[in-house]
């Protein structure tokens, strides 16, 4: 229970916030959380109960020594966000009487590696232990000496930049390693070998050397992006019993996910990478790549190349280097490929005329890349590559469902272009071309649910859109005057979501809108769209409040109606009337005068 302090030399306090909170629903685990907006004091007595206590974010500064003497069955605590490193003694003796912790969260405590020893003194059950953002420098055996059963250790944001020899070795459950954040240059001798998770991202890490032993490792998820790496990994001295060493461990490492975003390849790790049999996801995104070389020979006559298969990887992004052309090799290596983003590259597709498909191929090879190859991938980023041409059948004999083709500016797109992946896309994005509507063609795309021709200057919806069951469309920043409402109509039976604004819309050619509404279509833009009148400019909102008074009298775009002439001619008639008849009266009124 927590009791308050009636002694009035205590600071005054108040708790905002105390939950009593079941961690499992069918235990009777309790837990308190316990948040004070100012200092204060307080004490814990007899919670034989409490197997989980908060005191996150209280400024704390002293716990006194005997504070914890209660909670002997206390698992989880978390003192994140106080102030622990002020009255170390103290507060580490508090700690040390809780020796059955599984996990503790001692973030943003202002720790060094002296203080943060102190604190994990008596840990034998430690679990899990954070110390995010505090001020460790070098991590060493002493400093984990007594909590050596910790199976996730989160170290993000602090200063290290060094870690001695037989640090991690001790802890035999370790699996989870989190060192994101700090200033780690070198992992030479890289020997976690129990370790499944680790997380090296944004330190300046340039070399990762893993030694030339046989020991396996067990490591499925990788994060080495932000960092300063030219080559991965380095192998010592590398002879060829090394390598085969190495080549015959990495094999069997379960690597399933590496991140290698944000350093400074210039070349691919191809045959190290190539070894990982579980490989499915890669990110080398943001790094120096200008082409892939195929240096990968034959064993037996190194003047052949040979082919090697990345057997399992499903999502290669590639966004952000400077690639100008996939070599086929490199293309036929990806043979379990789904995902793979290639915006912000120089790539431009090589395509086939139909009819006589390989005699009229269109061979740049040198300079084009042959996407056919890829037969299992689905999702295609093209973006910004500066594209000139998209020829015809340039994705044939892939299983396209998404295609991005955003910002590849003035982009020439040939009428077969989508020839082949017509019945399988679902995603087009054509956004930011800048082009006009006699640019665009588009196939028939009977499977096409979202399409964004947003930012061009178009100023016709392409009529095959009409074969489409499209939920999405975005229209935006483009020359529209109207929207062809018989094709809205056609297609608003699936339609969700239309964003509009940015076109210089004719209010009185609305009828699109007016379908859209009726059908209940999301316009999550409309309050940033224009409208014009013959009168004035106004918003979509305003006009939307009274159309018939801004557009009475104005020819609707599809066709003068009916009705409305009939109207107009009776009205004309009836003033035509009313002023004969009153200028008659005039004439007689004055004629009387004179007489
Ligand atoms: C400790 O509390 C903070 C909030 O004050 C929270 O962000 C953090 O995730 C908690 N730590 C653990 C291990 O649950
Ligand atoms: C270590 O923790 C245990 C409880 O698990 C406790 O009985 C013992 O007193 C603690 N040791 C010290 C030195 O506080
Ligand atoms: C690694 O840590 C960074 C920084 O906290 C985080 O953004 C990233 O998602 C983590 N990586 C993985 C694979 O969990
Ligand atoms: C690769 O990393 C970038 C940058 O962190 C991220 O935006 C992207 O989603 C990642 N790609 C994959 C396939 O995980
Ligand atoms: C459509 O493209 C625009 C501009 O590139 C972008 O802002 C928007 O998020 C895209 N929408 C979708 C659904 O991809
Ligand atoms: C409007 O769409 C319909 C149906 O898709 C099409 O038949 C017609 O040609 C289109 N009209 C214009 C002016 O594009």
């Amino acid at each position: 229970m927590l009791l308050c302090p009636e002694n009035t030399q205590y600071h005054p306090f108040e708790v905002v916030e105390i939950i009593f909170c079941p961690l499992k629903k069918n235990t009777e685990k309790m837990g308190k959380r316990i948040k004070n907006k100012k200092p204060f004091q307080f004490e814990l007595v007899d919670n034989l109960t409490c197997f989980f206590l908060d005191l996150s974010g209280n400024q704390m500064d002293l716990i006194s020594e005997a504070a914890f003497g209660n909670l002997a069955r206390l698992e989880h605590l978390n003192l994140s966000r106080n102030r622990l490193s002020v009255s170390l003694g103290s507060n580490s003796k508090a700690l040390r009487s809780l020796g059955g912790l599984k996990s503790l969260d001692i973030s943003m405590n202002g720790l060094s590696n002296g203080a943060a020893e102190l604190l994990l003194r008596n840990k034998s059950s430690l679990d899990q232990l954070k110390m995010t953002g505090n001020v460790l420098i070098k991590l060493s055996p002493s400093l984990f000496g007594e909590s050596r059963s910790i199976r996730s250790l989160i170290i993000e944001d602090n200063l290290i930049s060094e870690i001695a020899p037989q640090t991690f070795e001790p802890l035999s459950r370790l699996e989870s390693l989190n060192l994101a954040r700090n200033n780690l240059a070198f992992i030479c001798d890289f020997t976690l070998h129990q370790v499944k998770y680790l997380n090296l991202s944004r330190n300046s890490v340039e070399f990762f050397v893993t030694p030339e032993d046989a020991v396996l490792y067990n490591i499925e998820v990788l994060d080495l992006s932000h960092n300063k790496l030219l080559y991965f990994p380095d192998v010592v001295n590398e002879t060829t019993i090394q390598k085969n060493y190495f080549h015959a461990n990495w094999r069997l490492m379960p690597l399933v996910y590496i991140d290698l975003s944000f350093n400074r390849f210039a070349s691919f790790p191809l045959e190290t990478l190539s070894l990982l049999n579980s490989l499915e996801t890669l990110n080398f995104s943001h790094n120096c790549l200008q082409n892939i070389n195929w240096d990968v020979r034959n064993y037996s006559d190194p003047r052949q190349v040979r082919q090697i298969i990345f057997h399992s990887l499903k999502h290669l992004d590639l966004h952000g280097n400077i690639l100008t052309r996939l070599p086929l090799l490199f293309l036929k290596a990806l043979a379990q490929i789904e995902t793979l983003n290639l915006q912000d590259n120089s790539l431009q597709p090589c395509g086939m005329l139909s009819g006589s498909l390989s005699k009229n191929r269109i061979d740049f090879d040198h300079f084009c890349t042959a996407f056919g190859q890829l037969k299992t991938l689905k999702h295609l980023n093209l973006g910004e590559n500066n594209i000139k041409i998209l020829p015809p059948n340039a994705f044939q004999g892939t299983s396209l469902v998404s295609l991005n083709l955003a910002k590849n500016l003035h982009m020439l797109i040939h009428e077969m272009a989508l020839e082949g992946v017509q019945t399988t896309l679902q995603s087009l994005i054509i956004s930011g071309l800048n082009i006009n509507s006699s640019g665009l063609s588009l196939p028939c795309m009977p499977a096409l649910t979202e399409i964004n021709i947003s930012n061009n200057k178009l100023n016709a919806t392409p009529s095959s859109l009409g074969c489409s069951p499209l939920k999405v469309i975005n229209v935006r920043n483009n020359d529209f005057m109207t929207l062809n409402y018989s094709l809205v109509e056609v297609v608003s039976t699936n339609l969700t979501t239309v964003y509009i604004s940015g076109s210089h819309f004719n209010c009185c050619d609305s009828r699109w809108l007016t379908v859209l509404i009726d059908m209940r279509v999301k316009l999550p833009d409309i309050s940033q769209a224009d409208c014009f009148t013959q009168a004035r400019n106004l918003t979509m909102s305003e006009y939307l409040k009274s159309p018939l008074f801004y557009c009475s009298f104005e020819r609707d775009g599809q066709g003068v109606h009916f009705g409305r002439m009939v109207v107009t001619l009776l009205f004309v008639t009836v003033l035509s009337i009313v002023l004969i008849f009153f200028s008659r009266k005039l004439c007689c009124t004055q004629g009387s005068s004179v007489v």
